[in-house]
């Protein structure tokens, strides 16, 4: 039997997202600013997060794998759709929905780096810190939490839960 239990309620990620799309907005003030997401992972987030950024941003979608449907990094991650917008010179933020191992997101920084951005910064929904393997700076993160599988509001087990407005931990 497996169970969710409740880790982040719909108003908390709504002000978490608010309030980091204000600290977005002011950091990337008079900047050309491009969000790259990870899918399918975080388009919630992102969907959500934009539309409380004040400032003029391009947004586009590059899309990887990791996961077949277990629950845990298979290692090096599988590029299934390149990034189509051209991010010379541009600050790039890269955008996931959870970090785990940090394989991903230290690849995706290294390949859309050789793109030649401006500035590359990256920023999770969850930084999920027990089992890092890459360590690296996350530069905007809405919430930590050491170990356990998260579910909802674009995270999924197996391509399901991602419907969820809130998110859980899920106990198998
Ligand atoms: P990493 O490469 O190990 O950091 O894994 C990152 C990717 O694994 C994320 O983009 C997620 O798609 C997936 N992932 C890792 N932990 C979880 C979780 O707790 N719930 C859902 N997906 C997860
Ligand atoms: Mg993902």
């Amino acid at each position: 039997m497996t169970q969710l239990i409740p880790v982040l309620k719909k108003e908390d990620i709504q002000q978490k997202v608010a309030s980091l799309a204000k600290r977005i907005s002011t950091d990337y003030e008079g900047r050309e600013l491009v969000i790259v997401g990870i899918l399918k992972g975080s388009f919630i987030f992102i969907s959500d997060l934009v539309r409380h950024i004040t400032i003029p941003v391009k947004i586009d979608f590059i899309s990887v794998s990791s996961y077949g449907t277990s629950t845990s990094s298979s290692g090096q991650p599988l590029m299934n759709k390149e990034l189509k917008m051209d991010i010379n010179d541009k600050d790039v933020l890269l955008i996931d929905d959870i970090v785990d191992t940090g394989l991903t997101l230290s690849y995706l920084v290294k390949h859309l780096g050789a793109l030649g951005p401006r500035t590359i910064k990256v920023c999770a929904l969850v930084d999920k810190s027990e089992r890092r393997e890459k360590q690296f700076k996350i530069d905007y993160v809405c919430h930590k939490v050491q170990k356990g599988f998260l579910v909802g509001y674009g995270l999924d087990y197996a391509e399901m839960y991602r419907n969820l407005p809130e998110i859980y931990h899920l106990k198998f």
